[in-house]
Formats: C-alpha cells, structure tokens, sequence
C-alpha cells in the first residue's frame, strides 16, 4: 500500500476526481486530496473527506493543524504525486515554480514521480503558453494524460476533456510501480571525468560536469535500488541515500569499478574516462625551462571493455558515447565490441545540451540493435527514460 497525493483543482471535471480517488483507493492506496481554493466552491472539502477518510487539505497555513510545514512532511511520505483535473492556472504555477498555496508549494517539495492530466476549454489548451508549460513541466520529467477530445462544459467540441479516469489511474499505477521497480537490486554508476596527472600541478581533463551520472544514480535510488556512485572530480553535491566513492584517475576508477562489479545487477558506465594518460607523470612541478615540446602518453585501459568480458549472465551492462555527429551505427558497433546491453549515444557538438548542460538528447540502442532518439530533456527527465529502457531490457531477458 503506498500514500498518493491527489492534487484537484477547478476545473468543471473535477467530479471526476472523485472516480479517480475511489479507483487508486480500490487497489489499495491510501489518498490524501489537496485541494485549490476555487476546486472547493465546485466540490467542498467535505465530500473529498467522506470519500478518502482523511481531512482535505487546502490552505497552506491553518492554525489548527499547523500545516506550515505539512506540505514538506507529506512530499516525503507519498509515492506519487497526481493533478486530476489541473486547470491552466495550475500548469503555469509548477512551470514557474510559484508557491502561492498548498498546492503549488508541495509540488516543488515532492521528490515522488508526478502525473498531470490537465482539463480545460480547448483554446485555452492549445494556446501557445499552456503548451510550453507543459513542455517545461515534460522536460522536468512530469508525466501527463493528455486532455481527450468531445464535448466541452463550455458548449464548445474540441481537445480538453479530461481524460479517461481509468487511464489516469492504469498511468498513476504504473509510475508508483516505478518507486520500487528496482528494490532489491544493486546498481553501480560512474559519473564525471577523469583527472590524469602531468605532474602534481597539471592534469588532462575533459568538460564532463557528473550531471548525467549523478541523475542516473539519484534516478536509480528513486527506484529503490541500492547505488554505488564512483565520481571523478566533480563540483555538484551527491544524491542523497548513496554510497559515493571519490576518485581521482582512469587508474583509480578501474580499481573503484573492477572491485564492486561483481556485486552489481546494473552498471552504468557514465564517466567521461579520459583515453590517454601521461606515460610517466612528474614526481614534482616540472619547470618551464624543462618543459619538452612533447610529452608521451598512453592509452588508459578500457575500464568498460573489461566489464563487458567480465560480465555474468543477469547483470546488466550500459556504456555511454559521447559523440561530436549522430552516430547510430558507431553505437552498435561499441555495444557489440564492449559487450554491452544497452548504449547512450548523445551529441556533444551541439551547444546547449549535453556536456556540462542540464539538458540532454540521445539515442539509445540495445543490443538487438534497436535505437530511439528521445527529445532534449533534462538529464533528469533522461535518467528515468533509461532506466525505464534497462528495465524494460532486464524483464525481457527473464
Ligand atoms: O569508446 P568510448 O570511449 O567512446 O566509450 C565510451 C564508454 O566507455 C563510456 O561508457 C565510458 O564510461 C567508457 N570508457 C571506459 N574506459 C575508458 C574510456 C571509456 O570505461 N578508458
């Protein structure tokens, strides 16, 4: 049994919150109803309270219950989030993170997957600021049933009917199957680059952030899955509930790596290893009068490659390649050479996504040579669409 938020704001469908409310209650979920405050002069608070058994909440601050701080004690608790029916006003609150209610307060406190299914007259649906909200809202990985089409309360036919309420529910079901999905599983991602030392004041790096690895690993303890998280240097802070193992070389995240493999159901090799290293690192600061005009390097090890021939029947395997032009047919050759299961091509060339941005778009392929492209996305929106593919592989495989 999980708790579910059921977020109702003021559309004309809102009776059919109800519905929704009766059917996540009948598969055993426990929902507590927030309401806005114009939802409560079409459907007061009361006949929600009936329906759910639990006090509806509306007002972000109410002397009685000391609801302050209810808004970040309940995201904590929930296992999804869900808006049936959102009005636009609401879809443009979230899109710009204004907090002005309940409501809207608790979706930027909620950590849980969220689900939107937005209901409004069919201008005010299509007009050109409600769809790129929700755009915003899609790359910041919320999901949504989109509005239906047929007859209107304004009179009018048209797209912006709720949807099905069954479908809203089969959707809410699936997302809260998704918190546990991986319970029980040990996950190991490696993010960021390496560091290869010249002497103890120069390296060769590369402008990887750990943006994309660090998402993968949240992603996966959303998931419920037990994560091991091998970084390079990096600046952004850790998830939270992960072991993080700080390392420094490609030397270095081998050991790391090739030490925890073993345990692991699911490796994501993230990290943008750097490819060659300094053949014979200076023991102190080399002077500038004894700089050569060349130095010698040498290839590191292919820390993936060795996984790959390592790998046991059940564990999962995912490389990265970060490519400067699409390269779909470069990716399934990797996957073949490295032994992979799945492969997450993404184009650094193009300015504003990938390296170092919080925005990605890639092309994943598996190893029956099946590739997709997904829209730019955050890379947290991209971290749930590849473990949504890696679980997808891993229950084809049983
Ligand atoms: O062959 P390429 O460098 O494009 O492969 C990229 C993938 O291999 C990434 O998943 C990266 O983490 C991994 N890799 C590695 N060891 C290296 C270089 C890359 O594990 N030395």
């Amino acid at each position: 049994m999980a708790k579910i938020s059921l977020g109702v704001t003021s559309s004309v469908s809102i009776y059919k919150a109800c519905e929704i409310l009766r059917e996540f209650q009948k598969e055993g979920h426990e929902v507590q109803v927030i309401e806005t405050k114009n939802a409560t002069a079409l459907i007061p608070p009361a006949l929600f309270n009936a329906l759910s058994g639990r006090r509806t909440i509306v007002e972000l601050f109410d002397d009685q219950n000391a609801w302050s701080v209810a808004h970040v004690a309940l995201a904590k608790e929930i296992g999804l989030f869900v808006v049936a029916p959102a009005t636009a006003n609401i879809l443009a609150k979230f899109a710009q993170g204004l907090a002005d209610d309940f409501l809207s307060t608790f979706y930027l406190a909620v950590q849980a997957p969220i689900l939107i299914a937005p209901a409004m007259n069919e201008a005010m649906w299509i007009h050109p600021q409600t769809q790129d909200n929700v755009r915003r809202l899609r790359e910041r990985g919320v999901e949504f049933v989109d509005p239906a089409g047929g007859y209107l309360a304004c009179g009018d036919e048209g797209m912006g009917r709720l949807a099905d309420p069954n479908l809203i529910v089969a959707r809410g079901l699936e997302l809260l199957c998704r918190g546990s999905s991986l319970q029980g599983k040990k996950v190991l991602v490696t993010a960021g680059p390496t560091r290869e030392a010249m002497d103890p004041v120069r390296y060769l790096s590369n402008r990887s952030s750990g943006k994309m690895g660090f998402e993968i690993a949240r992603e996966a303890r959303r998931r419920g899955a037990e994560v091991v998280l091998v970084t390079g240097p990096v600046t952004i802070a850790p998830p939270p509930g992960i072991e993080v193992v700080r390392v420094v070389s490609a030397a270095e995240m081998k050991a790391a790596v090739d030490k925890r493999f073993s345990k692991a159901d699911v490796t994501v090799m993230a990290a943008a290893v750097a490819d060659f290293t300094f053949a014979a690192p200076a023991v102190r600061k080399i002077k500038k009068e004894g700089l050569k005009t060349s130095l010698d390097i040498v290839r590191t090890p292919d820390i993936l490659k060795g996984l790959g021939e390592r790998k046991r029947p059940g564990q999962t395997l995912v490389g990265f390649a970060a490519e400067t032009n699409a390269a779909a047919a470069a990716a399934r050759k990797k996957i073949r050479e490295k032994n992979l299961d799945l492969i997450v091509a993404n184009d650094v060339s193009r300015e504003g996504i990938g390296f170092d941005a919080d925005a990605n778009q890639a092309v994943l392929t598996d190893r029956r040579g099946r590739s997709r492209k997904t829209d730019v996305l955050s890379k947290r929106a991209l971290a749930a669409v590849i473990w949504d593919a890696v679980e997808g592989l891993r229950g084809q495989k049983k």
